[in-house]
This record gives structure tokens, C-alpha cells and sequence, in this order.
């Protein structure tokens, strides 16, 4: 079975074709990175319309890399949510004229199942059941994964998730969007142990998060030390958001006795992080899985293998819609079958 993925939630256009007994085929993306970086974030009028402009030359590009055509697929899987709502209408529009105009299924796919199916593209896979801390630029979230569809939600931050951080930091610290790469980067230049800045909720004994206070605390000390202690407040700042995710992450493996971690979302592509879980992984006996490096941001690949466990499952209502919020544990089951 060859499946299209079609991922438009955001600021990224991700295509690709997973093949259900070859793996993935080919993907191709287009950021918007560029377009939104004057404006300091992502405008979703500017996205929707570049989505449309980009997503048909992309699957073009895709199909003609593996010398196949429209004729070939077997389903088009699109984000259905969560996201922006014009963005998602996008994706969802183009997958279900694709499935009209071909009489084959179009897959709505959660955005955060791609993101946390997205390690079950590289070798080894993780087996179920695992602990998933999904780090985003919408979402901090801690669940247990006992399968496809099967998600519990352990903890989740109470207002700003972890890349929002990244982002709002990398802005008052003068850096360009989106701010993660960006702080990271600069951080590399500072020193993470010259300010101690505040570790939110990780004294809070159960498994949530919060990250607001943390941007507040990054703000009040440049306003005071100036422009000059940028790269130490970006480094102390990553240190403090590393240390809050690792801690309660191992928490989490902790109340659940499981002993496998997946890290996925954009904030799992930063390095600190995955030293230091890397370290406290050989410490505490636990194996650590990722997604491979290209496929932690958002991209069709994830969303065309999520499709594809799917439409193994029989689960394509060929129903019409996007889910702009959208919570993950209201997902149907389904088992982890024969798309592998
Ligand atoms: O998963 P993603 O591509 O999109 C969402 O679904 O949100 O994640 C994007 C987020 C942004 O906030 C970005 O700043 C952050 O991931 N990010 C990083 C890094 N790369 C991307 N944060 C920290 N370090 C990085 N290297
Ligand atoms: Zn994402």
C-alpha cells in the first residue's frame, strides 16, 4: 500500500510516501520559517496561502524522485488538527480532492500521534508500551503509550509548552523565529551555571508543567544585565527548560515502571536535551528513543505512517473536517497491525 502524507498544521509544507512494505519513499518539505521571521511568528493567513502555492509541487517532487504517479497511491493521509484552522483546511482540502478525484481514501491523521509515532520510523523502533514526552511548539505533554491510539495523558504543561518558551525567549533576547535553534545556538556561546533561573513545577509532585514563569524570570534579568549577558541567559535558560523536561521525564518512567522513553517534537532536535537524557538513559538503566533528526520538527512522513497504521485498522470514516483543537486521548483505539 503506498500512502501520501500531507502535513499543513503549521508553518511547515511536509509530503512524503510511506510505502507500507518498503517504509518511506521520499519526503519533501518547504518551511515558512523565512516568510513569517519578519513578523517574529507565524501569521496564519500568510501560511494557509503558501501552503496551497507549495503543497502540489511537493507531491509533485515526491512522486517523480521515485518514478511513480497520483495512479500509484493507495489513501492520502492529512492532518486533520490540531494546528491552524486555515493551514489544516489546506491539507484536509487537497487530501480529500486527491481521494475524490482517485476513489481511494483520504486519512485524517492527529498531528501528535504523527509526532509521537515518528520514532517508529528509524531502527530500533520502540515496542509498546512506552513513556512519550511530546515537546512542541504547542504542546509540552507526558503520556503513556500502551499502542497506536491508545494514549493516556500523564501531565502537560499549564501554559506555555516548551518551544513556545524557546520562541518567546529567542524574541526578547533579540534572536530571529523560530527561537529554539536559535537560543540553542547562542547558548553554546555562554555559560548555563552563571544565572540560576527559576525549575517550575519540578517540586510540584505530580507530572505537569510551566514554562511562563521561566520566559518572565529570562526577561527580568536581561532588562537588568543588558544585551551583553545574552548568550549566558540563553544557556542558563536552556539549562533550566533541559532540567524540568529530564526530571519529569524520569518521573514519569518512575510511575508507570516502564523503562522506555520516546522524545518527539521540534524541542527533541535540541542537543542539550538529548545529552543530558542520554546521560541520566545510561544512569537509570532506561532505553531512549527519537525520531531521526530530520523528522522531530513537523513533516509529511510522520503523518503518512500514522495514515498508514490507520487505514490498516479499516479506520477511514471518509469523513470531512479539521480539528483545530483537538485532544489526543479522545482517539480511537487502534493496534499496532500490519502497516509495519
Ligand atoms: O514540532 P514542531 O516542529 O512544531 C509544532 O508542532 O509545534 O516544533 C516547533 C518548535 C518551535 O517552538 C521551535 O522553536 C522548537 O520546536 N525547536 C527547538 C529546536 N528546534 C526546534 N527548540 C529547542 N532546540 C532546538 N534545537
Ligand atoms: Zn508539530
Amino acid at each position: 500500500m503506498l500512502i501520501l502524507g500531507l502535513e499543513t498544521s503549521c508553518d511547515e509544507t511536509g509530503v512524503a510516501l510511506y510505502d507500507t512494505e518498503r517504509g518511506l519513499l521520499a519526503q519533501a518539505l518547504h518551511s515558512q520559517v523565512a516568510m513569517h521571521a519578519e513578523y517574529g511568528g507565524v501569521v496564519p493567513e500568510l501560511a494557509s496561502r503558501d501552503h496551497i502555492r507549495r503543497a502540489p509541487r511537493l507531491i509533485r517532487r515526491v512522486l517523480d524522485e521515485v518514478g511513480l504517479s497520483l495512479q500509484d497511491l493507495d489513501a492520502v493521509a492529512y492532518t486533520q488538527g490540531p494546528g491552524l484552522a486555515g493551514a489544516l483546511l489546506v491539507g484536509a482540502g487537497l487530501a480529500s480532492g486527491l481521494a475524490f478525484a482517485l476513489a481511494i481514501p483520504a486519512i485524517p491523521v492527529h498531528h501528535l500521534e504523527g509526532h509521537l509515532l515518528s520514532p517508529m520510523l528509524s531502527e530500533p523502533r520502540p515496542e509498546f508500551p512506552f513513556v512519550a514526552l511530546l515537546v512542541s511548539g504547542g504542546h509540552t505533554q507526558l503520556m503513556r503509550v500502551d499502542g497506536v491510539g491508545r494514549y493516556t495523558l500523564l501531565g502537560e504543561t499549564l501554559d506555555d509548552a516548551a518551544g513556545e518558551a524557546f520562541d518567546k525567549t529567542a524574541q526578547l533576547l533579540g534572536l530571529p523565529y523560530p527561537g529554539g535553534p536559535a537560543v540553542a545556538q547562542l547558548a553554546t556561546h555562554g555559560d548555563p551555571y552563571k544565572h540560576r533561573l527559576p525549575r517550575p513545577m519540578l517540586a510540584s509532585g505530580n507530572l505537569d508543567f510551566s514554562f511562563a514563569g521561566l520566559k518572565t524570570a529570562a526577561l527580568t534579568l536581561y532588562n537588568r544585565l543588558g544585551p551583553g549577558s545574552a548568550a549566558d541567559i540563553a544557556a542558563s535558560f536552556q539549562l533550566a527548560v533541559v532540567d524540568v523536561l529530564a526530571e519529569k521525564a524520569l518521573a514519569a518512567l518512575d510511575a508507570t515502571g516502564l523503562e522506555r522513553l520516546v522524545v518527539a517534537g521540534g524541542v527533541g532536535a535540541n542537543q542539550a536535551l538529548r545529552a543530558r537524557l542520554k546521560a541520566e538513559a545510561q544512569r537509570h538503566g532506561f532505553a531512549l528513543f527519537y525520531p531521526p533528526l530530520a523528522l522531530c520538527t513537523d513533516n509529511g512522513a510522520m503523518i503518512a505512517y500514522a495514515g498508514a497504521l490507520r487505514l490498516a485498522e479499516g479506520l477511514t470514516d471518509g469523513s470531512f473536517g479539521v480539528r483545530p483543537r483537538w485532544d489526543l486521548e479522545e482517539l480511537a483505539p487502534v493496534s499496532a497491525a500490519a502497516a509495519t
